[in-house]
């Protein structure tokens, strides 16, 4: 059984797009927020499970706030964090105390529109698609190897909510998916390379 840690900071559907699909040996040990006013922290506490919110106002530097959120993770024993919807840059002691064991949901083609209104941007620059990637989280933002990636089309008359709505739906399809990726060994990384393992790989290698 892997330990899964969901970090969100708003409404949490990815979040429960994760609870929702029953990963096999993955238990969703906690959900946890800098916002105490995220919608998703009473939808996961009506399951049973885990909440608890930091506040990053209430700290007095970046720094701070993520070591209380180290410690605050760790006390989970997590496998695995899952950053779905968790609006915070993070420091480099966090990104370096998670390496290879958190993955971000981010809601563009990366390496396109890293940051902050990411739709509306695509829509600005005339692009024909827009999409979400799911990455391993390092140092630099919104910049790690790259699990799963999804493309829906921009369409003519678009606004960023339109498109948001279109890329949500094939976010709540691929970030389970990729976590169940993960809990099963599934993913290496390989430079800034995910090779996807199957099965049959792992158990040849077990072999050999
Ligand atoms: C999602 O669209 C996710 O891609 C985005 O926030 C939304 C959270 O929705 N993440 C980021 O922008 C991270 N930089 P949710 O709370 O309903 O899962």
């Amino acid at each position: 059984m892997k330990n899964i840690v969901i970090l969100i900071s708003g409404r949490g559907s990815n979040m429960q797009s994760i609870v929702n699909a029953n990963i096999p040996n993955a238990n969703i040990v906690a959900v946890l927020s800098n916002n105490p006013d995220a919608a998703g922290l009473a939808w996961a506490t009506e399951r049973g499970i885990a909440t608890a919110a930091l506040n990053h106002k209430d700290f007095a530097s970046r720094e701070a706030f993520d070591q209380a959120m180290m410690l605050l993770i760790d006390a989970y024993e997590p496998d695995l964090v899952v950053l779905a919807g968790f609006m915070r840059i993070l420091t480099p002691a966090f990104c370096q105390h998670y390496a290879e064991r958190c993955i971000n949901i981010h809601p563009s083609l990366l390496p396109s529109f890293t940051g902050l209104h990411t739709h509306q941007r695509a829509i600005d620059e005339g692009c024909r698609v827009a999409g979400c990637t799911i990455h391993f989280v390092t140092e630099v933002l919104d910049n790690g190897a790259i699990i799963a990636q999804g493309v829906v089309p921009i369409l003519d008359n678009d606004t960023a909510d339109d498109v948001a709505a279109r890329v949500l739906a094939v976010e709540h399809q691929l970030l389970p998916q990729a976590v169940a990726d993960f809990v099963s060994g599934s993913l290496k990384i390989v430079g800034k390379r995910v090779i996807k393992r199957h099965q049959a790989d792992s158990s040849a290698q077990m072999l050999a």
